[in-house]
């Protein structure tokens, strides 16, 4: 369905809402089975009767998110605002919940339904471009609403600019089965409404690793016939010390990841190498899934990177793979090589690597007792196994197993 068209029908539907009337937007036995709407809260007491009407959901992701005192957290297609509600009770008076949503007929009622809920707050918006600043949120939730973007890829991009480091999102929404075809997802839509654009699990995986997010879990909650299922999906975004963000790395980055890497190499404790590769050689011999760099959130400045190549192209291989992790050398010693370790390594189980291995030069202490604390251990010694500017050198090979 046409943006314009899940805009209309939802507007319809919060005018049913204001006018006493229930809203449902699927077939009501539904809703009367408890899969959709409020039958997935344990405690409504108190909330107004027009955000419950409007209640159209397919879980409770304000009991995913475990939301604490003082966090602001964002919900993706709020609705009459029932999870804003719940949220903002959940925040306390030092915390903040908003809700957005493209329909002024929605935000209309969300507002009504908020009186006297002095930290909710609705925009009017899409999911698409989320009118809030970078890094404003300790929380994303959503509640059965990303599967009708026609775009999930710029709303989850969008997800992650507006998260803090460290920041989460925990959302209900519909999913597939990976073999679904046309004709079982028209016959889910018909009769649940909200199938015709939802991801496959693997498909949702992809889209979440690509923006950046780690540590993901998709979790099915409810079974609605022909390979859909109402799921509830977590996922974090890499956190770093204050002032720096952890995020995919981007062509753009091309000439400070190469800086980086030759200011290591001239460090003659990283690598034999000497010098840096071109651009089209790095990003050759790199996996595309597992580039991270930490960056500057006030200035863009690339300041760490760590990216990975596949061992061997034989298929029993497939789960291991060899990564260089490069600090700029003005910035070590603030965590960052760790923060990009472990949002490397969150990011490689993910994708199911088994086997992260890597060589490192015995002098170099630093980089080894990092690999040690993140559950790397050394498996051997390749004794002067190269020449490094014309010395004999030894390596010590160090693999960490998921
Ligand atoms: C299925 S309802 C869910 C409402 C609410 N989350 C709940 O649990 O009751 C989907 C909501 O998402 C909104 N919506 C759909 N697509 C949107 C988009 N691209 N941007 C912002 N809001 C959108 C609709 O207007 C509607 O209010």
């Amino acid at each position: 369905m046409a943006h314009d068209e899940i805009v209309d029908r939802y507007s319809g539907l919060a005018r049913a809402a204001m006018s006493g009337e229930k809203a449902i937007d699927c077939g009501a036995d539904e809703f009367d089975r408890g899969r959709f709407g409020t039958a997935a809260y344990d405690d409504i007491s108190g909330l107004p009767d027009g955000a419950l009407r409007a209640s159209l959901g397919c879980g409770n992701p304000v009991a995913v998110a475990e939301l604490r005192a003082g966090e602001t957290v964002l919900d993706l297609g709020s609705g009459g605002g029932i999870d804003v509600l719940l949220s903002a009770r959940r925040v306390g008076p030092y915390g903040k919940a908003y809700g957005l949503d493209a329909s002024p007929d929605m935000i209309r009622l969300a507002r009504q339904n908020a009186a006297g809920t002095p930290n909710a707050e609705f925009l009017l918006g899409t999911i698409e471009a989320i009118p809030l600043p970078d890094h404003a949120l300790d929380v994303v939730i959503s509640n059965c609403v990303i599967n009708l973007s026609d775009d999930k890829g710029a709303v989850l991009a969008e997800v992650f600019r507006v998260l803090r480091p460290g920041g989460r999102m925990g959302i209900s929404d519909i999913v597939t089965d990976e073999d679904v075809d046309a004709a079982r997802r028209a016959a889910a839509e018909q009769r649940i409404g909200c199938a015709a654009g939802a991801l496959s699990v693997t498909g949702y995986r992809d889209v979440l690793a690509r923006s950046g997010f780690v540590g993901l879990t998709i979790t099915l909650t409810a079974d609605h016939g022909d390979g859909v299922h109402s799921a509830i999906v977590q996922a974090i975004k890499p956190a770093v010390t204050p002032g720096l963000e952890i995020r995919p790395m981007r062509e753009s980055d091309a000439v400070q990841v190469l800086a980086i890497y030759q200011a290591g190499l001239d460090t003659g404790q990283a690598s034999f190498e000497t010098l840096a590769p071109s651009w089209e050689g790095f990003t050759a011999s790199r996996l595309q899934r597992l580039r991270y760099v930490a960056a500057d959130t006030e200035t863009g400045e690339v300041v760490g990177w760590i990216a990975a190549s596949p061992v061997s192209t034989r298929p029993v291989y497939a789960g291991v793979v060899e990564h260089s992790v490069y600090v700029h050398p003005g910035c070590q010693a603030h965590g960052i090589g760790r923060a990009l370790l472990t949002a490397f390594i969150a990011a490689a189980e993910d994708a199911g690597v088994w086997t992260i291995q890597s060589g490192i030069f015995p002098e170099n202490a630093a980089s080894l007792s990092l690999h040690q604390a993140l559950g790397f251990r050394v498996v051997g010694t390749r004794e002067r196994i190269a020449r490094h500017h014309g010395t004999w050198r030894d390596v010590l090979l160090v693999e960490r197993r998921s």
